[in-house]
């Protein structure tokens, strides 16, 4: 249940996504000109997400021991590889919701290449599942540190016991909005 009210709300913030003065101010102080390239072909509600992600990572970065400034880029950047995806919120929201009262489906589903609706939700769904590769890949064009490029791809991955504390707390912020 805390699942689906998590979903809810992630919807209704997604919704309702702005971005303010100290938003942006954000993404300029941490984000050099290549990667603010590609964190602006995202589309709104997953760069609210990706600035909400990057205060709570600051907020928790003495808590983990790690290091402010790597946390607040690899927040921004951690989607990245869903700037390829052109997808709409319900896509975006259908894929979420498959994902998790169906995963197979998803798995099943998931095929590259936009067209008509039913295709548009197949694209949603390759994106949904591979956007970590994808922009892990991205990053590497801008040459941006390694770290970043690992935490990237690993996002979405179980979590193991020797995880470095970084993907640890970007892991935690990531799963609150
Ligand atoms: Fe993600
Ligand atoms: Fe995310």
């Amino acid at each position: 249940m805390t699942v689906i009210a998590n979903r809810l709300k992630q919807l209704i913030q997604a919704l309702r996504a702005k971005m303010t003065e100290e938003n942006i101010a954000l993404i300029n102080k941490y984000l050099s000109g290549r990667e603010k390239d590609l964190f602006n072909r995202l589309d709104l509600p997953t760069r609210k997400h990706c600035v909400l992600v990057a205060g709570k990572c600051l907020e928790l970065s003495p808590v983990y021991k790690v290091e402010p400034r790597l946390m607040a880029k690899a927040a921004l950047l951690h989607d990245i590889g869903k700037g390829s995806g052109n997808m709409s919120i319900i896509d975006r929201s259908l894929t979420a919701a498959l994902d998790f009262f169906c995963p197979w489906l998803l798995r099943k589903l998931a095929r590259p290449g936009r067209g008509n609706i039913f295709r548009n939700f197949r694209h949603a769904a390759y994106i949904y599942l591979h956007h970590p590769a994808l922009g892990a890949d991205l990053l590497k064009l801008t040459g941006t540190e390694p770290m970043l490029i690992e935490l990237t791809a690993l996002h979405h991955q179980a979590a193991k016991k020797d995880d470095p504390p970084e993907l640890e707390l970007l892991r935690k912020a990531d799963g609150m909005f």
